[in-house]
């Protein structure tokens, strides 16, 4: 086949949509406790009979928190089973009706053919795949669209605005599959997607004592969109994937990774706002040093935000996760600061699956 680099160009992730149990809650906690602003809303007032969405950004981050406003829909049935969490992960191209095409044609699974949608601002067109479990890929193609969010949104401007946290981008969003699917999910990716594979890691590289997870870097020829995808491998008790697996019923995003410039300056305005992040212990950094090599960060301001450090080839990353963002233990958040380091902080894994049981052992789900 020739010219498989261009047959889908994505310019970068347009929005991540979440289905939450309650939207207008939601909201608020991405502005007040991540400093997400105000975007949009769609609801009763502008037409929807069946559902509410906020849409909050920050940087280039765009977040839609969905919730149903009737017991018997899609978001209803979605939100019962799999509790809070991402549906939608939707990637901006130049041409949706291309992008549907060129990937069902390869094999995806069509959720809504190209549609039009219009108003005083524009014109949006969309269509839709499934990719792992029952998440979306919704292709955007808003060039000549100048409204709020998309057609059928009013702009949302409440006087409740906290100040953003310096986050600046998507860097990387990891889909959690099932038993022996990576390869399959990994394979969708490069055949219908046209990405490549990154870097693989085995249980070999990411294992404790107790768990151990496969993974997968998928990602466009642009590099603009990363896609981790991990499967769970045996260990002697249950893995953070299994027990993810368990609790939203299948395969789903597991996390979404946001960037920013000043790691310290974003973690420690988080934690002043409830965020809980994961612990990290203090035995992590009587080995960093030796592990990563010389940083220009000072290492006890990474301790005391507990920032976890890793290094490749390239340069050194610094990261942070988040506990789970939901009831459930299923999606969370990393914050992430590259320097350098083109990778995904594989020898944090070790120290984070550390971390990580620490937390199920408390759940009793270990
Ligand atoms: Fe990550």
């Amino acid at each position: 086949m020739t010219n498989t680099a261009e047959f889908l160009p994505i310019t970068g992730t347009d929005y991540v949509e979440f289905y939450v149990g309650n939207a207008k809650q939601a909201a608020h906690y991405y502005q007040s406790a991540f400093g997400f602003q105000p975007v949009a809303y769609a609801g009763l007032e502008t037409g929807l009979k069946d559902r509410t969405s906020y849409v909050v950004r920050q940087g280039k981050i765009t977040f839609v928190l969905t919730a149903t406003l009737i017991p018997d829909s899609p978001v209803a049935e979605h939100h019962k089973k799999h509790g809070d969490g991402v549906k939608v992960i939707a990637l901006n191209v130049d041409d949706a009706a291309k992008a549907w095409a060129e990937t069902t044609g390869r094999g995806a699974r069509s959720h809504q053919e190209p549609a039009t949608m219009q108003d005083l601002h524009g014109k949006v067109v969309t269509s839709s795949i499934y990719t792992y479990g029952e998440t979306l890929h919704v292709f955007v193609e808003r060039n000549d669209y100048h409204g709020p969010f998309l057609p059928g949104f009013v702009k949302w401007d409440p006087e409740y605005k906290p100040e953003d946290t310096g986050l600046l981008f998507v860097d990387h969003i990891v889909g959690n599959v099932d038993w022996n699917e990576m390869d399959n999910v990994a394979g969708f990716y490069r055949t219908v997607m046209g990405f490549d594979q990154l870097i693989s890691f085995d249980d070999k590289d990411i294992s404790t004592e107790f768990t151990a997870l496969k993974s997968k870097v998928m990602a466009s020829k642009n590099l603009r969109i990363k896609f981790p995808i991990n499967e769970p491998a045996a260990g002697l008790k249950k893995s953070q994937i299994e027990e993810y697996l368990d609790f939203y019923i299948g395969p789903g995003p597991q996390h979404v990774a946001m960037a920013t410039n000043d790691i310290l300056a974003t973690v420690s305005a988080h934690r002043e706002r409830g965020v809980d992040f994961l612990h990290v212990p203090d035995t992590y950094y009587t080995t960093v040093t030796k592990r990563v090599g010389k940083i220009d960060e000072d290492m006890s301001k990474l301790m005391e935000q507990r920032v976890l450090i890793d290094r490749d080839e390239d340069g050194y990353l610094l990261q942070l996760f988040t506990k789970p963002v939901q009831d459930r233990p299923t999606f969370f958040f990393e914050i992430i600061q590259r320097k350098g380091a083109k990778s995904f902080g594989k020898g944090n894994f070790k120290a984070l699956f550390e971390a990580i049981e620490l937390e199920q052992g408390n759940r009793g789900t270990l």
